[in-house]
């Protein structure tokens, strides 16, 4: 299945997504919220994470119904809790990361400034957290709340890793699996456990997705460097910018020559102005060490554990898409 045979497959899933959260924003009563809400939610997302829980949900989908944990039906509504997470999560990361778009629009923070859009992140995470606690299940619950958590821990090591110029492989994947898998992560695990799975098939899950988000976050860092800003909506060369220690850099670090490694090392101790400026000369350095090439090869092997956790499954089109979606990661250009 290529990229657009399985986004045209997940069309009518996503547009239940955009109903369900249409219809539960609808109550939001100041009209400044309602705006920055609108603005983040409604604006061309993949809807990668709550399409995540559905699939998961529907690997079990034959099973008895008095075995399924969440409320029939119900499903839906709790995986927006996922999208509202993610939603929140970007509302702050275009403000810590100084970023001025995000999926092709100016961003929230250019458009409203930073309080009110901090503010709307703050709603959106409460409102997820009442959804999860009302549609899901304690235990579904604690995992999510498990994985909030870590995302802002990641955020704290991502910025210790920028002020300590930390290149050290170990601390770039703890910041990725607290900041994208945990959350991918557990939209697949819970997503299984509301619809009954056993606890082999949401160790695998949860396995599943754990790597399918670390390869997404590396994929998401090469095209910080190598994408079409048109393609992603995104600014490219922001990560440099801001000093981020990604693998193509952190790999190049390791291999470069001293005179190499002084030019990045000296950009990376100065300020962003100069390291936007340089963008190019980081990103040749990077092209020599080969960086680019070894972070997809990272990213294809998390790819291919990721796919091999859904052996287990017995084959059904949820699974199916669940694979070409792991595909997906790999081959996706925004
Ligand atoms: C962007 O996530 C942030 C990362 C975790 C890399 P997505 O690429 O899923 O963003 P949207 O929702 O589709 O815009
Ligand atoms: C992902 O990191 C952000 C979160 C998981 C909150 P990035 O900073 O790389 O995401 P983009 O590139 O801005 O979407
Ligand atoms: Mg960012
Ligand atoms: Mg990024």
């Amino acid at each position: 299945m290529n990229n657009t045979e399985l986004l045209a497959l997940l069309k009518p899933e996503a547009a239940m997504v955009d109903n369900v959260m249409r219809d539960d924003l609808a109550t939001i009563e100041s009209p400044e919220l309602f705006k920055i809400i609108h603005h983040a939610i409604f604006n061309g997302g993949k809807r990668i994470r709550p399409l995540l829980a559905v699939l998961a949900s529907q690997l079990c989908d034959e099973r008895d119904q008095s075995q399924k944990t969440g409320e029939t039906g119900d499903i839906y509504k709790f995986a927006i809790t996922f999208e509202y997470l993610h939603a929140a999560s970007l509302l702050h990361d275009d403000v810590i990361d100084h970023a001025d778009k995000r999926r092709g629009r100016t961003a929230a923070n250019v458009i409203w400034g930073n309080t009110p859009v901090i503010l709307a992140g703050d709603f959106l995470h409460a409102r997820a957290m009442l959804l999860a606690g009302t549609a899901g299940t304690v235990e579904c619950l604690k995992i999510i709340s498990k994985a909030t958590s870590a995302m802002v821990e990641a955020e704290f090591l991502q910025l210790q890793n920028v002020e300590q110029v930390d290149y050290s492989k170990k601390n770039y994947f703890r910041v990725l699996s607290g900041k994208t898998a945990a959350l991918i992560s557990a939209a697949c695990e819970t997503g299984i456990i509301q619809a009954g799975g056993n606890d082999r098939e949401r160790n695998a899950l949860r396995s599943y997705g754990t790597n399918l988000g670390l390869a997404f976050q590396i994929v998401d860092d090469l095209l910080d460097y190598l994408g079409d800003s048109n393609k992603t909506g995104k600014a490219t060369g922001n990560d440099f910018a801001e000093g981020k220690m990604t693998l193509p850099l952190i790999h190049a670090l390791a291999y470069s020559d001293p005179d190499q490694k002084n030019v990045l090392m000296n950009l990376l101790k100065s300020d962003r102005k100069e390291r936007a400026r340089n963008v190019d000369t980081a990103k040749e350095i990077i092209q020599g060490k080969n960086g680019f090439q070894y972070a997809r090869n990272t990213a294809e092997g998390l790819i291919s554990t990721a796919v091999s956790e859904l052996d287990i499954f017995k084959k059904s089109p949820a699974k199916n898409i669940l694979i070409s979606l792991a595909g997906y990661v790999l081959k996706r250009d925004k």
